[in-house]
Parts: C-alpha cells; structure tokens; sequence
C-alpha cells in the first residue's frame, strides 16, 4: 500500500506535510514526492528513496506553501523509478494528483488518452487520473465536475487526492475500498489514508466511505456522494491514539519497542470489555460452520485459532489463508466467517469477508485499527487496543490477538460444556500470569537470544518446526525469520519432516525446535522424536523448550531454556523467542528493520 497525506493552512504547512507523510511511511517507501501550491502554480518534487532522505536531498520544507500533498510509495505498477514516483501533473500543469490502489481499467483509459495527444511519462496507473482531470476539465470549465467525470469512468480501488492551480485552496479526495480519511483542525484541514498522517495535529477525524468525495479548504470541508453530488453528513471521530505512543520511545526500532510492548497489550487484551467477547462467541455457538480468515502473520493467527478452537471445543475449525477463501470455502447463512487483521485494511481479507457477506454468513474480526475498512465492514469487531504498531513486521498486534482468540475459545469451550468452569477458570489464570511471563523472558533471555542469533547470524537455512499448536507458531516465527532478516525459514509440522524434509539435513541446514513443555506429554514427546530423527543425521537444532538444564543436554546443538509455564500460554511464550531470534538476527545482518525491502505494513491492492 502507499501513504497519502495533504494539508490546507492559514500558514505554512511544509512541515506538517513532512510529518504526516513521515508518519505513513511503514504503508511503503519505495519513493516520494510532494506538489505544493506557489502563486498559484503546482510545484512538484518526487524521487525513489525514503521520505527523511527524499525531504534532505530536494530541501523540501524550505519550499514554503499553505497547501499541498504528498505520498509515499510501495510500487505495484511500475518500477521504483523517479518517473513512477507520485504525484503525477497533468500535462498543462494545473492538476497534480496522488493516488493509493490500482485503477484496473488504466490500459484502455490510457490508450484512448494517448489517442487524444496526452503524452505518459510514467509506466503507472496512476498517471492516467492527472490527464482524465485535465481532459474533463477542459469540458467543463469546472474542477469539481471535472473530478466527478473522472472518477465515473475509472474503475478498481483508490484513495486519491490532488489539487488544482484553478482553485488553488481547495483539496480534493476520494475513496473506493482503500483507506483516506479527514482531519479537521482549526484553520487547517489535512487528508491521510490513516490516522498518523495528521495525529499530531487534530484528534478530530472524519473516515470516507466508498463512493464519497470530499473538498477541503483551511477554514471548511464538505463530503458528497459522488453519484448524486449531494453532500453527506459524516460523523467526527474522536481518535484515541496519541501521537507519543506512535513514537520510538528510546528504542533503536519500532520492532523492540512493540515486543517490549507485549505485556502491556496482553493486558489490554485480557480486560476487553467482555460482552463485547461474548457477542462474538455466541456467533460461533450459532453457526453451523465457522472459518477463521487472515494473510500474511494474520494467517498464522488464524492457524492459531484453528488449534485452540478445535482443541477446547473438541469439534474441527478451518483456518484458510484470505486470498484463497473463495476459491475453498463454501459458506451460506448458517457460517460465521472471523478474520484477524492488524490494519483492518488487506485488500485479500476484505474482499473474502465481502464474498462471505454476499453468501449470507456472518462476519467478525478482531483488529487493531479503530474505523478501518474491515472493523466497519463486519457484524462484530473486535478492537484489540493494541496502539500503533508502526514497525511493518507484526509482533504486538498478532500476539494480542492469539491472546483474544484463546480466550474467545475458552469462553465458546465453556458456553457448550466441553470444559467446565473450574478448567475456564485455570485457563483464565494462565492468561492472567502471561503479561507477567512474558516481561520476565524479555528480561532475562534476551541476552542469551542476541548472542545466539549473533553466533548463528550467517546460517542462510533454517527449519522451524513445531507439532500441534506450535506449528503455527513455528510458521509464524519462521515469517519473522525472512521479513525482518531476509534468511530462508521454513516452518513446517514436527511430524512432516520424516517425509521427505530429512534429506535436506547438512552442514548448511540449521533447524529450530519450539518444544512443549513435558506436562504436553504427547506433543513433548513426539516433538522429541523429531529432534531426534535430525541429531541422528548430525543435524542442527537449536531447542526452545521449558525442561530444567541437563534433563536432555545431548540432545541440542543449542538450547534456550524457559522458565515453568502453563501449558496453555507456553506457544505464546515460545512465539516471543521467534521474535527476539528474529530482530537480533536482522541487527547482525544490518538490515532496516522497521522498513524491510520490498514490504508494506499491510497491502491493499491485489
Ligand atoms: C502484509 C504485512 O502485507 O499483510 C504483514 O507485511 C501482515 O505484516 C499482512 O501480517 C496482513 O496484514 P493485516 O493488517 O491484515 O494483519
């Protein structure tokens, strides 16, 4: 996804342009560029890098204007190249326009164009929207039914903003399935695809909704629809987040700052309002089927889900990846379909909970950002209350939500008398320790965790195995393994590796193993059994697991030992090591660890 921001001022607003587009730049930072009004006439400066280096290099904030927009970019259509960089001007220079999605029907609109003499520079989507704008307005004579001429004939997903030189204090804005949203400050109004474009300076937000437009001046706003160009009376939502959570707080990065973050947020998630939980389980006590929905780090929350659900419910729970939903499930009015999603915005999960509603099922979700598309979308949300989760590798957010989820399916387990209350309330309790659990390995393993990804920051192939439960967890800390580091991880079930995996065991194949805890006899035991199936071929593991020192010291290449836990929170515990493993081995290798290459925090096209 790409970031969209925009401000129009009593004064200048160079910097707060810079700030807001700052704030976005965990949606992608491929490239960047600015258009800004000077007498009159849009100036436009873009390049490929990131924003800090981009404003630097071009010494943007000298160039002083009270309106402007610009946007940070994840590439979809086009190379990373100073030519695709938004925003794009028209080609008499009196539009200029950024833009978050994929115009589906770019080709025939830009054939046609090119047909009537509008020359492309670029080789993305994008460019066609600053040439419709021109194209129309010649029509018209008029900017605004210029913009809905244009937005009537382009077809896809969008939030787009631009300004135009014939009403040079004006913004205009619209969505269709990608995220944008108004600030509304005295004497300045900002647009933002989410709330850190403009959090520093107003709490108050106004979210678009599909087929909504909207103008904006320094002193007014006004949305409409765009079919009947009636303007539509939007609610002011108050945003809860504050701008110093959203910031490092002395972290070297936003990924430590996060999973040091994690008592915090387990807490948030255990003192959620509980009717709130409860309307979500008496959705899966009344369905006849349920699917537990995500991508990417929220898949493997939803294979979470899968076991914990199946586990104390005794009854089976599918967990399917979004971006498959449609081609797998088969749901009607009697299925409930959850999704977890830290942005509420993936494009993937969106589109399967739409399919879902069309059938008739009911949808839920649990996420972390309130108003986003998806929290807006289903019959129930969940919000985590988890806070910003700035670093575009997930920690805090998706351990927040297996905590949600666990206690979803404690309470569904004992809603249908499958455990009792007794076996409810030991869960809970765990659940309760976790917070306390979880803040003693940061402090205490940390270290030992550096200096063993320091040592073993050169192994280019990792197997993460785990059975059962913690196969997710193994998939999981395996993702972190190749987002944040760039080194090959393949999680996969204990069990499989017998089946054709072994062969691959050698010098240069290093595997680690999340080991229950003994009480998990069967899980413990066979998970050991798979350890030994590598040491018998002079393989490498590195064991995470909660048995006293020297129990199975021939066992491990390496072991890392956790404290006692109850067994229900231990792949929790377990997945935190993943993490740490993660980071540390990312700082060895130097990479950028709150902005992998070629990532976005979450994607929102295709
Ligand atoms: C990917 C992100 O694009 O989307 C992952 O890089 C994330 O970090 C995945 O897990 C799903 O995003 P979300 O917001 O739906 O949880």
């Amino acid at each position: 996804m790409c970031g969209i921001s925009g401000a129009v001022g009593l004064n200048n607003i160079s910097e707060l342009l810079f700030e807001g587009i700052k704030n976005l730049e965990y949606r992608g930072y491929d490239s960047c560029g600015v258009a800004l009004m000077k007498n009159n006439r849009i100036l436009v400066k873009k390049d490929i890098g990131g924003v800090e280096e981009f404003y630097r290099k071009h010494n943007v904030i000298q160039l002083k204007s009270k309106i402007g927009i610009a946007h940070t970019r994840w590439a979809t259509h086009g190379k990373v190249t100073q030519e695709n960089t938004h925003p794009f001007i028209s080609s008499d220079g009196n539009f200029a326009v950024v833009h978050n999605g994929i115009i589906s029907n770019y080709r025939p609109l830009r054939d046609k164009l090119k047909k009537e003499g509008f020359n492309f520079r670029s080789g993305t989507d994008t460019e066609v929207l600053a040439h419709l704008l021109e194209k129309f307005y010649k029509c018209s004579r008029n900017v605004e039914k210029a913009f809905i001429k244009t937005l009537s004939v382009i077809e896809g997903t969008f939030a787009l903003a631009f300004i135009s030189s014939y009403l040079p204090e004006q913004i205009f804005c619209a969505k269709r399935e990608s995220p944008l949203m108004l600030g509304i400050g005295d004497e300045i109004k900002f647009v933002g695809s989410d709330f850190n474009a403009f959090i520093d300076h107003t709490k108050n937000a106004v979210i678009l909704d599909d087929g909504e437009y909207a103008i904006l001046s320094r002193d007014a706003y006004v949305v409409k629809s765009i079919l009947s160009e009636e303007e539509v009376t939007k609610p002011i939502t108050k945003i809860e987040w504050d701008s110093e959570t959203s910031k490092k707080g002395g972290y070297p990065h936003y990924m430590l700052k996060e999973i040091y973050e994690q008592p915090q947020t387990i807490s948030n998630a255990l003192d959620l309002e509980p009717s709130g939980l409860d309307g979500v389980v008496d959705m899966f006590s009344k369905a006849r089927n349920s699917y537990f929905l995500g991508v990417g780090t929220t898949y493997y929350v939803a294979k979470y889900a899968k076991y914990i659900f199946s586990q104390l419910s005794q009854e089976f729970f599918p967990s399917i990846s979004s971006d498959e939903f449609q081609a797998l499930a088969n749901v009607d009015k009697h299925s409930l379909v959850f999704c977890a999603s830290q942005s509420g915005e993936t494009f993937d999960t969106l589109s399967a909970l739409k399919h879902a509603k069309s059938k008739g099922a009911r949808i839920a979700a649990v996420v972390n950002v309130m108003g986003s598309s998806i929290a807006r979308l289903v019959d129930k949300v969940i919000i985590q209350g988890s806070g910003p989760e700035i670093c575009v590798i997930s920690t805090k957010a998706a351990l927040s939500q297996m905590v949600i989820l666990t206690l979803l399916a404690m309470k569904l387990a004992l809603k249908k008398k499958v455990i009792t209350r007794k076996t409810y309330n030991q869960h809970l309790q765990a659940l309760r320790e976790l917070p306390e659990i979880i803040q003693g390995v940061l402090n205490e393993r940390s270290g030992f965790i550096h200096r063993l990804a320091s040592k073993y920051s050169a192994s280019r192939n990792w197997l993460y195995l785990g059975r059962g439960v913690y196969y997710p967890i193994a998939l999981e800390a395996a993702l972190k393994m190749k987002e944040v580091a760039y080194v090959h991880a393949e999680g996969m079930p204990g069990g499989f590796l017998k089946h054709g995996t072994l062969a691959m065991i050698d010098d240069d194949v290093f595997s680690i193993v999340f080991v229950p805890p003994p009480e998990d006899k069967v899980l413990y035991e066979s998970t050991l059994h798979s350890i030994e199936e590598i040491r018998a071929r002079s393989g490498f593991v590195l064991g995470i697991h909660f048995t006293p020192q020297g129990k199975n010291q021939d066992l491990y290449s390496e072991e890392l030992i956790l404290p006692k836990v109850p067994p229900l929170v231990a792949p929790l515990v377990q997945l935190v090591i993943g993490q740490l493993f993660a980071y540390f081995t990312a700082i060895s290798l130097k990479r950028n660890i709150d902005k992998p290459r070629f990532l976005a925090k979450s994607v929102t096209v295709a």
